[in-house]
């Protein structure tokens, strides 16, 4: 069975195929121009999508061999992301699939991030941990199965990667701010600030803003405002700020890995690029004897090989969707992700 994948989400158009299970391309093209803004540019996006798309599934299918009549499923992401972005390879998807007489599967991008480490021949083995952190979502889950998943815990502010995006901007050092934070963090050795990790009401969940204010308060009064840190002292904020994000990522983890009996922990988006966040979550899945797994950099960003992946596990789950199924900006029911109900 050969399954094409478009990932129009954001800022990377990305398409891959899945022939017989194997992933036989992934192509991703990045949306550098963002940079210059000092963000992404919703309206820029959508038309740079349009742009690649269809030159990119001439490319991927190239180098498969394969051509777009032996495709059996078109899969695309719906949703959540940025709605003229996520238009652009929904319609492509639906009208290829439509016009081919092929089946269509829209696919929801954090399902995607949720099931990338199965991407890697190191998989994880069910249930797992997984810690989903990207730009626009932090989450804890426990994922039973490839269509039952319990939520323990999500941001109450911030997204993880939204956080190192913010700081990131107010050292100074641009769009996307993640790999800038980590590149200056990697130059620092010594004493870090002890910046804070907020408390939640409910003990798996997240929050960033508190920290994000404690560094600009911190930039404000040692250094007179944003975009006044000497070149020297960056890489000490930098690294201060990295630590707060990732203890209070492995603190609930850490919390999770001891309360349910998973056999491995997964971490997955974008942020999981993070070494340092790598790292430590390491540590913990060896302290509770799990099977770690951690996708390869190709996989923790925008990729279309999990949405391939994924449309392939709901094709093959006999899950069916009419051409009528709309892209959706924001979160909406998930019918496979349920709310955790703490016993206390
Ligand atoms: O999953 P992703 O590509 O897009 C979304 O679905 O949001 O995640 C993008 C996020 C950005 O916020 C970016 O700053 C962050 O991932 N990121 C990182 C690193 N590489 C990318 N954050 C921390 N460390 C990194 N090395
Ligand atoms: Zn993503």
């Amino acid at each position: 069975m050969n399954i094409l994948g478009i990932e129009t989400s954001c800022d990377e158009t990305s398409v891959a195929v899945i022939s017989n299970g194997e992933l036989m391309a992934n192509l991703i093209s990045s949306q550098d121009f963002h940079t210059n803004y000092g963000g992404v540019v919703p309206e820029l996006s959508s038309r740079a999508h349009l742009q690649i798309v269809m030159p990119l599934i001439n490319k991927a299918l190239d180098k498969t061999g394969l051509n777009l009549e032996e495709m059996d499923v078109i899969s695309a992401t719906a949703g959540p992301g940025l709605i003229g972005a996520l238009l652009v390879g929904l319609t492509f998807g639906k009208g290829l699939a439509y016009s081919l007489g092929k089946t269509f599967i829209p696919v929801n991008h954090i399902e995607g991030h949720i099931f990338s480490g199965f991407l890697m021949e190191g998989k994880p083995d069910f249930p797992y941990l997984c810690l989903v952190v990207s730009g626009g979502h932090t989450l804890l889950l426990l994922v039973k199965n490839d269509f039952e998943i319990i939520k323990l815990g999500t941001t109450v502010d911030d997204a993880a990667g939204e956080a190192f995006d913010k700081v990131s901007k107010m050292l100074g050092l641009g769009y996307p701010g993640g790999p800038m934070i980590q590149k200056y963090a990697e130059m620092y050795e010594g004493e870090l600030i002890d910046f804070p990790v907020s408390r939640c009401k409910n003990r798996y969940d997240f929050s960033f803003s508190g920290l994000k204010t404690a560094v600009l308060r911190l930039i404000e009064k040692e250094y007179g405002g944003v975009g006044k840190v000497p070149q020297k002292d960056i890489p000490l904020l930098a690294a201060s700020f990295q630590d707060a994000v990732v203890r209070a990522l492995v603190e609930k983890t850490e919390l999770a890995s001891g309360e349910f009996n998973a056999k491995s922990v997964s971490l997955v988006g974008g942020v999981a690029a993070n070494q340092y966040l790598r790292n430590a979550l390491i540590e913990i899945a060896k302290r509770y004897d799990k099977k770690f797994v951690v996708p390869s950099l190709e996989f923790c960003g925008d990729n279309a090989a999990m949405i391939a992946y994924r449309g392939m596990k709901l094709y093959e789950g006999g899950y069916r969707f009419n051409f009528d199924f709309n892209a959706y900006p924001g979160l909406k029911e998930n019918p496979f992700i349920k709310e955790y109900k703490s016993a206390d």
